[in-house]
Protein backbone atom coordinates (compact mmCIF):
# COMPACT_ATOMS: atom_id res chain seq x y z
CA UNK A 1 0.00 0.00 0.00
CA UNK A 2 1.85 3.44 -0.92
CA UNK A 3 -1.23 5.78 -0.73
CA UNK A 4 -4.30 6.12 1.77
CA UNK A 5 -7.63 8.22 0.47
CA UNK A 6 -9.73 9.21 2.74
CA UNK A 7 -13.46 10.88 2.93
CA UNK A 8 -13.25 12.98 5.96
CA UNK A 9 -15.53 15.32 7.96
CA UNK A 10 -17.72 12.39 9.18
CA UNK A 11 -18.38 11.43 13.45
CA UNK A 12 -16.89 8.44 14.14
CA UNK A 13 -18.80 5.35 15.28
CA UNK A 14 -17.91 2.09 16.06
CA UNK A 15 -15.44 -0.55 17.73
CA UNK A 16 -11.70 -1.93 17.14
CA UNK A 17 -9.69 -4.36 18.65
CA UNK A 18 -6.15 -3.33 19.43
CA UNK A 19 -3.17 -4.82 17.95
CA UNK A 20 0.01 -6.17 19.95
CA UNK A 21 2.49 -3.32 20.65
CA UNK A 22 5.16 -3.02 18.29
CA UNK A 23 7.97 -1.52 20.30
CA UNK A 24 7.25 -4.19 23.23
CA UNK A 25 7.69 -7.31 21.09
CA UNK A 26 10.77 -6.17 18.98
CA UNK A 27 12.92 -6.42 22.27
CA UNK A 28 10.93 -9.49 23.14
CA UNK A 29 12.00 -10.93 19.55
CA UNK A 30 15.54 -10.26 19.54
CA UNK A 31 15.31 -11.80 23.67
CA UNK A 32 14.33 -15.52 22.13
CA UNK A 33 17.94 -14.93 20.55
CA UNK A 34 18.98 -15.65 24.72
CA UNK A 35 16.21 -19.16 24.78
CA UNK A 36 17.53 -22.74 23.96
CA UNK A 37 14.35 -23.71 22.50
CA UNK A 38 10.98 -22.59 20.82
CA UNK A 39 8.74 -19.28 21.94
CA UNK A 40 5.57 -19.09 20.99
CA UNK A 41 4.82 -14.97 20.76
CA UNK A 42 0.92 -14.33 20.64
CA UNK A 43 -0.58 -11.21 19.93
CA UNK A 44 2.04 -10.67 17.55
CA UNK A 45 1.27 -7.36 15.12
CA UNK A 46 2.12 -8.18 11.66
CA UNK A 47 3.79 -5.23 10.34
CA UNK A 48 7.27 -3.93 8.63
CA UNK A 49 9.36 -3.68 11.79
CA UNK A 50 8.28 -7.70 12.58
CA UNK A 51 8.73 -8.73 9.82
CA UNK A 52 12.38 -7.02 9.30
CA UNK A 53 13.17 -8.82 12.94
CA UNK A 54 11.97 -12.05 12.00
CA UNK A 55 14.42 -11.59 8.99
CA UNK A 56 17.55 -10.27 11.28
CA UNK A 57 16.76 -13.60 13.30
CA UNK A 58 16.03 -16.06 10.39
CA UNK A 59 19.62 -14.89 9.43
CA UNK A 60 21.06 -14.94 12.69
CA UNK A 61 20.31 -19.26 12.05
CA UNK A 62 16.60 -18.67 13.81
CA UNK A 63 14.01 -20.47 12.61
CA UNK A 64 10.37 -18.79 12.68
CA UNK A 65 7.35 -19.60 11.74
CA UNK A 66 3.74 -17.92 11.67
CA UNK A 67 1.22 -20.03 12.89
CA UNK A 68 -2.25 -19.31 13.95
CA UNK A 69 -1.80 -15.60 14.54
CA UNK A 70 1.27 -16.20 16.77
CA UNK A 71 5.22 -16.40 15.86
CA UNK A 72 6.94 -19.15 16.67
CA UNK A 73 10.71 -18.99 17.06
CA UNK A 74 13.40 -21.38 17.53
CA UNK A 75 16.44 -20.66 18.44
CA UNK A 76 18.04 -24.32 18.55
CA UNK A 77 21.08 -25.39 20.93
CA UNK A 78 24.03 -23.16 21.69
CA UNK A 79 26.52 -22.79 18.42
CA UNK A 80 23.92 -22.91 16.15
CA UNK A 81 23.44 -18.73 16.22
CA UNK A 82 25.52 -17.41 13.72
CA UNK A 83 26.56 -13.86 14.77
CA UNK A 84 29.30 -13.20 12.64
CA UNK A 85 27.20 -13.68 9.64
CA UNK A 86 26.05 -11.10 7.24
CA UNK A 87 22.57 -9.33 8.24
CA UNK A 88 20.37 -8.29 5.50
CA UNK A 89 21.30 -4.92 5.19
CA UNK A 90 17.54 -3.79 4.59
CA UNK A 91 16.60 -4.96 7.63
CA UNK A 92 19.48 -3.61 9.83
CA UNK A 93 19.20 -0.30 8.03
CA UNK A 94 15.25 0.36 7.67
CA UNK A 95 14.10 -0.66 11.59
CA UNK A 96 16.40 1.39 14.45
CA UNK A 97 15.41 -1.71 16.82
CA UNK A 98 18.19 -3.86 14.99
CA UNK A 99 20.51 -2.37 17.68
CA UNK A 100 18.89 -4.54 20.69
CA UNK A 101 20.13 -7.46 19.05
CA UNK A 102 23.39 -6.63 20.15
CA UNK A 103 22.96 -6.72 23.90
CA UNK A 104 21.35 -10.32 23.25
CA UNK A 105 23.91 -11.90 20.85
CA UNK A 106 26.78 -10.74 22.71
CA UNK A 107 24.82 -12.65 25.31
CA UNK A 108 24.36 -15.79 23.16
CA UNK A 109 27.50 -16.07 21.48
CA UNK A 110 30.07 -12.92 22.81
CA UNK A 111 30.59 -11.75 19.65
CA UNK A 112 28.59 -9.58 16.76
CA UNK A 113 29.30 -7.60 13.76
CA UNK A 114 26.85 -5.65 12.49
CA UNK A 115 26.35 -2.34 10.88
CA UNK A 116 24.83 0.68 12.50
CA UNK A 117 21.32 1.27 12.17
CA UNK A 118 19.30 3.38 10.38
CA UNK A 119 19.21 7.17 10.93
CA UNK A 120 15.73 8.46 11.31
CA UNK A 121 14.05 11.59 10.14
CA UNK A 122 12.48 12.59 13.86
CA UNK A 123 16.22 13.11 15.01
CA UNK A 124 20.09 11.78 15.33
CA UNK A 125 19.38 8.86 17.63
CA UNK A 126 22.77 8.04 18.34
CA UNK A 127 23.72 4.93 20.53
CA UNK A 128 26.41 5.66 22.25
CA UNK A 129 24.85 5.13 25.83
CA UNK A 130 24.44 1.42 24.47
CA UNK A 131 27.80 1.17 23.44
CA UNK A 132 29.56 3.28 27.14
CA UNK A 133 27.10 0.80 29.11
CA UNK A 134 28.25 -2.51 27.55
CA UNK A 135 31.99 -1.66 27.36
CA UNK A 136 31.47 -1.64 31.73
CA UNK A 137 30.02 -5.31 30.87
CA UNK A 138 33.35 -6.22 29.45
CA UNK A 139 32.54 -5.47 25.91
CA UNK A 140 35.09 -4.40 23.44
CA UNK A 141 33.97 -2.62 20.12
CA UNK A 142 36.19 -2.27 16.94
CA UNK A 143 35.03 -0.18 13.94
CA UNK A 144 35.05 -2.03 10.43
CA UNK A 145 34.41 -1.02 6.93
CA UNK A 146 30.88 -2.96 7.70
CA UNK A 147 29.86 -1.16 10.92
CA UNK A 148 30.50 -2.49 13.98
CA UNK A 149 32.20 -5.70 15.33
CA UNK A 150 31.59 -5.81 18.93
CA UNK A 151 33.20 -8.81 21.28
CA UNK A 152 33.58 -9.92 25.22
CA UNK A 153 35.38 -12.68 26.65
CA UNK A 154 32.77 -13.30 29.15
CA UNK A 155 29.91 -10.43 30.06
CA UNK A 156 30.68 -9.27 33.44
CA UNK A 157 27.47 -7.71 35.82
CA UNK A 158 28.32 -3.75 36.27
CA UNK A 159 27.17 -0.87 38.18
CA UNK A 160 25.89 1.45 35.08
CA UNK A 161 23.92 4.43 35.43
CA UNK A 162 22.50 5.98 32.01
CA UNK A 163 22.50 10.00 31.93
CA UNK A 164 18.96 10.12 30.62
CA UNK A 165 16.84 6.81 30.65
CA UNK A 166 17.24 5.91 26.99
CA UNK A 167 14.52 2.68 26.10
CA UNK A 168 16.54 1.21 23.62
CA UNK A 169 19.87 1.28 25.87
CA UNK A 170 17.83 0.17 28.81
CA UNK A 171 16.51 -2.87 26.49
CA UNK A 172 20.57 -3.08 25.77
CA UNK A 173 21.74 -3.63 28.87
CA UNK A 174 18.70 -5.80 30.15
CA UNK A 175 19.54 -7.95 27.39
CA UNK A 176 23.05 -8.56 27.73
CA UNK A 177 22.64 -8.69 31.46
CA UNK A 178 20.44 -11.36 31.88
CA UNK A 179 23.10 -14.27 30.91
CA UNK A 180 26.09 -12.34 32.87
CA UNK A 181 28.73 -13.13 35.48
CA UNK A 182 27.18 -11.84 38.38
CA UNK A 183 24.60 -9.12 39.42
CA UNK A 184 24.48 -5.99 36.92
CA UNK A 185 22.56 -2.74 38.48
CA UNK A 186 21.17 -0.36 36.07
CA UNK A 187 20.08 3.46 37.29
CA UNK A 188 18.48 6.16 35.56
CA UNK A 189 16.86 2.99 33.54
CA UNK A 190 13.95 3.65 31.42
CA UNK A 191 10.12 3.27 32.68
CA UNK A 192 8.52 2.90 29.94
CA UNK A 193 6.12 0.20 29.73
CA UNK A 194 7.90 -1.87 26.75
CA UNK A 195 10.62 -2.24 29.47
CA UNK A 196 8.32 -4.00 31.77
CA UNK A 197 7.10 -6.32 29.20
CA UNK A 198 10.68 -7.32 28.78
CA UNK A 199 11.26 -8.52 31.82
CA UNK A 200 8.18 -9.54 32.42
CA UNK A 201 8.92 -12.05 29.41
CA UNK A 202 12.67 -12.69 30.43
CA UNK A 203 11.88 -13.78 33.89
CA UNK A 204 9.61 -15.89 32.26
CA UNK A 205 12.24 -17.65 30.29
CA UNK A 206 14.01 -17.93 34.16
CA UNK A 207 15.81 -14.85 34.45
CA UNK A 208 16.37 -12.77 38.03
CA UNK A 209 15.42 -9.56 37.80
CA UNK A 210 14.00 -7.25 40.42
CA UNK A 211 12.94 -3.91 40.09
CA UNK A 212 11.44 -3.64 36.07
CA UNK A 213 9.39 -0.75 35.69
CA UNK A 214 11.12 1.53 38.35
CA UNK A 215 14.58 3.50 37.74
CA UNK A 216 16.50 1.03 39.34
CA UNK A 217 16.33 -2.46 37.71
CA UNK A 218 18.75 -5.50 39.26
CA UNK A 219 19.59 -8.10 37.47
CA UNK A 220 21.17 -11.40 38.47
CA UNK A 221 22.67 -13.24 35.77
CA UNK A 222 21.64 -16.97 35.05
CA UNK A 223 23.22 -19.81 32.79
CA UNK A 224 19.98 -20.58 31.31
CA UNK A 225 17.16 -19.38 29.97
CA UNK A 226 14.53 -21.47 28.29
CA UNK A 227 11.45 -21.35 25.57
CA UNK A 228 8.32 -20.20 26.42
CA UNK A 229 4.59 -19.13 25.32
CA UNK A 230 4.02 -15.38 25.62
CA UNK A 231 1.37 -13.05 24.91
CA UNK A 232 2.23 -9.37 24.17
CA UNK A 233 0.04 -6.22 25.50
CA UNK A 234 -2.11 -4.12 23.19
CA UNK A 235 -0.26 -0.91 21.84
CA UNK A 236 -0.49 2.23 24.15
CA UNK A 237 0.41 4.59 20.97
CA UNK A 238 -1.94 2.65 18.40
CA UNK A 239 -4.74 3.03 20.71
CA UNK A 240 -3.76 6.60 21.45
CA UNK A 241 -4.14 6.80 17.57
CA UNK A 242 -7.44 6.11 17.55
CA UNK A 243 -8.22 8.28 20.27
CA UNK A 244 -7.42 11.19 18.46
CA UNK A 245 -8.90 10.29 15.46
CA UNK A 246 -12.17 10.59 17.42
CA UNK A 247 -11.06 13.49 19.67
CA UNK A 248 -10.23 15.24 15.96
CA UNK A 249 -13.47 13.67 14.07
CA UNK A 250 -15.84 13.74 17.48
CA UNK A 251 -18.12 10.58 17.91
CA UNK A 252 -17.96 7.51 19.94
CA UNK A 253 -15.54 4.68 19.94
CA UNK A 254 -14.74 1.73 21.78
CA UNK A 255 -11.35 0.62 21.68
CA UNK A 256 -11.40 -2.81 22.55
CA UNK A 257 -7.84 -4.60 24.82
CA UNK A 258 -6.63 -0.56 24.98
CA UNK A 259 -4.04 -1.00 27.38
CA UNK A 260 -5.29 1.85 29.41
CA UNK A 261 -3.31 1.66 31.94
CA UNK A 262 -0.03 2.19 30.15
CA UNK A 263 -1.94 5.47 28.71
CA UNK A 264 -2.83 7.57 31.71
CA UNK A 265 -0.63 10.87 30.84
CA UNK A 266 -2.56 10.51 27.38
CA UNK A 267 -6.02 10.01 29.03
CA UNK A 268 -5.53 13.17 31.81
CA UNK A 269 -5.29 15.41 28.62
CA UNK A 270 -7.82 14.03 26.50
CA UNK A 271 -9.90 14.55 29.66
CA UNK A 272 -8.85 17.66 30.69
CA UNK A 273 -9.84 19.22 26.97
CA UNK A 274 -13.33 17.37 27.03
CA UNK A 275 -12.95 14.12 25.83
CA UNK A 276 -14.95 11.49 27.63
CA UNK A 277 -13.11 8.51 27.99
CA UNK A 278 -14.28 5.60 30.41
CA UNK A 279 -12.68 2.16 31.17
CA UNK A 280 -15.33 -0.72 30.67
CA UNK A 281 -14.38 -4.28 30.93
CA UNK A 282 -13.67 -4.60 27.15
CA UNK A 283 -11.82 -1.95 26.87
CA UNK A 284 -11.50 2.39 26.69
CA UNK A 285 -14.79 4.09 25.60
CA UNK A 286 -14.31 7.80 24.08
CA UNK A 287 -17.45 9.59 22.94
CA UNK A 288 -16.69 13.03 22.11
CA UNK A 289 -19.62 15.25 21.18
CA UNK A 290 -18.40 19.10 21.50
CA UNK A 291 -15.47 21.50 20.70
CA UNK A 292 -11.98 20.59 22.82
CA UNK A 293 -10.83 22.91 24.70
CA UNK A 294 -6.43 23.36 24.06
CA UNK A 295 -4.43 23.21 27.07
CA UNK A 296 -2.02 25.77 27.38
CA UNK A 297 0.93 23.52 27.22
CA UNK A 298 1.83 19.98 26.35
CA UNK A 299 5.21 18.60 26.93
CA UNK A 300 6.75 15.11 26.15
CA UNK A 301 8.65 13.60 28.92
CA UNK A 302 10.00 10.10 28.77
CA UNK A 303 7.16 7.75 30.71
CA UNK A 304 5.26 8.28 32.92
CA UNK A 305 4.96 11.97 31.01
CA UNK A 306 3.00 12.60 28.20
CA UNK A 307 4.67 10.30 25.15
CA UNK A 308 6.55 11.67 22.48
CA UNK A 309 5.00 8.92 20.45
CA UNK A 310 1.89 10.78 20.51
CA UNK A 311 3.22 13.86 20.18
CA UNK A 312 2.02 14.51 16.27
CA UNK A 313 -0.93 13.22 16.75
CA UNK A 314 -1.92 15.76 19.50
CA UNK A 315 -0.69 18.68 17.35
CA UNK A 316 -3.65 17.12 14.79
CA UNK A 317 -6.11 17.11 17.53
CA UNK A 318 -5.16 20.62 18.49
CA UNK A 319 -4.93 22.07 14.99
CA UNK A 320 -8.87 21.62 15.56
CA UNK A 321 -9.41 22.51 19.26
CA UNK A 322 -10.33 25.63 20.80
CA UNK A 323 -7.77 28.24 22.27
CA UNK A 324 -3.91 27.92 21.43
CA UNK A 325 -1.38 25.55 22.63
CA UNK A 326 2.95 25.52 22.89
CA UNK A 327 3.98 21.82 22.27
CA UNK A 328 7.34 21.29 23.67
CA UNK A 329 8.93 18.40 22.56
CA UNK A 330 11.80 17.40 24.92
CA UNK A 331 12.97 14.05 23.40
CA UNK A 332 13.58 14.25 19.89
CA UNK A 333 14.95 17.32 18.08
CA UNK A 334 13.38 17.24 14.87
CA UNK A 335 9.59 15.46 15.19
CA UNK A 336 7.36 18.47 13.81
CA UNK A 337 7.62 16.82 9.90
CA UNK A 338 3.48 17.43 9.61
CA UNK A 339 3.51 21.07 10.10
CA UNK A 340 3.65 21.73 6.56
CA UNK A 341 1.16 19.74 5.42
CA UNK A 342 -1.41 21.17 8.47
CA UNK A 343 -1.09 24.23 7.54
CA UNK A 344 -1.71 23.32 4.03
CA UNK A 345 -5.25 21.75 5.21
CA UNK A 346 -5.92 25.25 6.85
CA UNK A 347 -4.09 24.72 10.38
CA UNK A 348 -2.53 27.89 12.27
CA UNK A 349 0.68 26.56 13.38
CA UNK A 350 3.67 28.41 14.14
CA UNK A 351 7.11 26.74 14.39
CA UNK A 352 9.16 29.04 16.81
CA UNK A 353 11.89 26.77 16.97
CA UNK A 354 13.11 22.81 16.23
CA UNK A 355 11.53 21.92 19.68
CA UNK A 356 8.51 24.50 19.87
CA UNK A 357 5.65 24.80 17.95
CA UNK A 358 2.52 27.39 18.56
CA UNK A 359 -0.93 26.25 17.58
CA UNK A 360 -3.91 28.11 17.49
CA UNK A 361 -7.08 25.96 16.46
CA UNK A 362 -9.18 26.54 13.89
CA UNK A 363 -12.71 25.59 13.07
CA UNK A 364 -12.28 23.07 10.55
CA UNK A 365 -9.68 21.72 7.78
CA UNK A 366 -9.60 20.59 4.17
CA UNK A 367 -8.48 17.42 2.41
CA UNK A 368 -5.45 17.96 1.18
CA UNK A 369 -2.84 15.56 -0.75
CA UNK A 370 0.25 15.30 1.75
CA UNK A 371 3.15 12.90 2.12
CA UNK A 372 4.26 11.03 5.02
CA UNK A 373 7.66 11.19 6.76
CA UNK A 374 8.12 9.03 9.70
CA UNK A 375 5.98 6.55 10.83
CA UNK A 376 3.96 8.71 13.85
CA UNK A 377 3.49 11.92 11.20
CA UNK A 378 1.80 9.48 8.56
CA UNK A 379 -0.46 8.38 11.09
CA UNK A 380 -1.43 11.82 12.02
CA UNK A 381 -1.90 13.05 8.74
CA UNK A 382 -4.44 9.73 8.29
CA UNK A 383 -6.09 10.93 11.66
CA UNK A 384 -5.98 14.63 10.15
CA UNK A 385 -7.88 13.47 6.85
CA UNK A 386 -10.37 11.92 9.04
CA UNK A 387 -11.21 15.21 10.62
CA UNK A 388 -10.95 17.21 6.98
CA UNK A 389 -13.89 18.36 4.98
CA UNK A 390 -13.21 16.52 1.21
CA UNK A 391 -11.26 13.91 0.33
CA UNK A 392 -7.47 13.55 1.73
CA UNK A 393 -4.33 11.35 0.18
CA UNK A 394 -1.76 10.98 2.43
CA UNK A 395 1.24 9.48 0.60
CA UNK A 396 4.42 7.54 1.29
CA UNK A 397 2.47 4.89 3.16
CA UNK A 398 5.12 2.57 3.83
CA UNK A 399 5.95 4.52 7.01
CA UNK A 400 2.84 4.10 8.68
CA UNK A 401 2.81 -0.01 7.65
CA UNK A 402 5.91 -0.20 10.41
CA UNK A 403 4.01 0.51 13.13
CA UNK A 404 0.35 -0.16 12.35
CA UNK A 405 -0.73 -3.98 11.19
CA UNK A 406 -3.79 -2.55 8.99
CA UNK A 407 -5.03 1.69 9.89
CA UNK A 408 -7.26 1.26 6.81
CA UNK A 409 -9.08 -1.71 8.04
CA UNK A 410 -9.61 -0.46 11.70
CA UNK A 411 -10.45 3.25 11.00
CA UNK A 412 -13.06 1.58 8.98
CA UNK A 413 -14.73 0.04 11.80
CA UNK A 414 -14.52 3.15 13.34
CA UNK A 415 -16.72 4.45 10.80
CA UNK A 416 -14.20 6.48 8.36
CA UNK A 417 -14.29 6.15 4.93
CA UNK A 418 -10.59 5.82 3.96
CA UNK A 419 -8.87 2.83 1.64
CA UNK A 420 -5.24 1.96 0.72
CA UNK A 421 -4.17 1.35 -2.59
C1 LIG B 1 12.12 4.09 21.58
O1 LIG B 1 13.17 4.57 20.74
C2 LIG B 1 10.93 3.84 20.67
N1 LIG B 1 11.29 2.87 19.66
C3 LIG B 1 10.49 5.14 20.01
O2 LIG B 1 9.31 4.89 19.26
C4 LIG B 1 10.15 6.15 21.11
O3 LIG B 1 9.84 7.39 20.51
C5 LIG B 1 11.35 6.34 22.05
O4 LIG B 1 11.76 5.04 22.58
C6 LIG B 1 11.08 7.26 23.23
O5 LIG B 1 9.97 6.78 23.95
C7 LIG B 1 11.23 1.57 19.92
O6 LIG B 1 10.91 1.14 21.02
C8 LIG B 1 11.54 0.65 18.82
P1 LIG B 1 15.57 6.41 23.32
P2 LIG B 1 14.67 4.65 21.26
O7 LIG B 1 16.83 5.65 23.26
O8 LIG B 1 14.93 3.49 22.13
C9 LIG B 1 18.81 9.96 22.83
C10 LIG B 1 7.97 4.82 17.32
O9 LIG B 1 7.39 5.74 16.70
N2 LIG B 1 19.84 8.92 22.87
O10 LIG B 1 14.79 6.43 24.59
O11 LIG B 1 15.53 4.87 20.10
C11 LIG B 1 18.00 9.89 21.52
O12 LIG B 1 18.67 10.51 20.47
C12 LIG B 1 9.39 5.02 17.81
O13 LIG B 1 7.45 3.73 17.54
C13 LIG B 1 21.19 9.28 22.89
O14 LIG B 1 21.52 10.46 22.87
O15 LIG B 1 14.60 5.96 22.14
C14 LIG B 1 16.70 10.54 21.90
O16 LIG B 1 16.83 11.93 21.78
C15 LIG B 1 9.98 6.29 17.30
N3 LIG B 1 22.14 8.29 22.88
C16 LIG B 1 16.54 10.17 23.39
O17 LIG B 1 17.83 9.74 23.82
C17 LIG B 1 21.81 6.98 22.91
O18 LIG B 1 22.73 6.12 22.91
C18 LIG B 1 15.53 9.04 23.65
O19 LIG B 1 15.89 7.90 22.87
C19 LIG B 1 20.45 6.60 22.91
C20 LIG B 1 19.46 7.60 22.90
Amino acid sequence: MESIYIHGGIALQGQVRIQGSKNAVLPVLAATLLTEGTSIIGNCPRLTDVFYMQTLLESLGCQTVWEEGKLKINAKKAGEIHALSEMPEEAVKGMRSSIILLGALLGRTHEVRIEYPGGCVIGKRPIDLHLAALKKMNVEFEEKSFGLYAYTEGLCGAEITLPLPSVGATENLLLAAVKAKGTTIIRGAAREPEIKTLCDFLSLCGADITGAGSSTIIVRGVEHLAGVEFEVPGDRIVAGTYLCACMAAGGEVLLKEAPILQMQSVLETAIKMGASCQTTPEGLYVQVHDKLQAPRKLVTEPYPGFPTDMQSLFLTVLSLAEGSCLIEETIFENRFHTVPCLRDMGAKIVQTDARHVLIEGVEELQGVRAAAQELRGGAALVVAGAAAKGETIVDGCHFIERGYENICRDLRELGVRIYGV
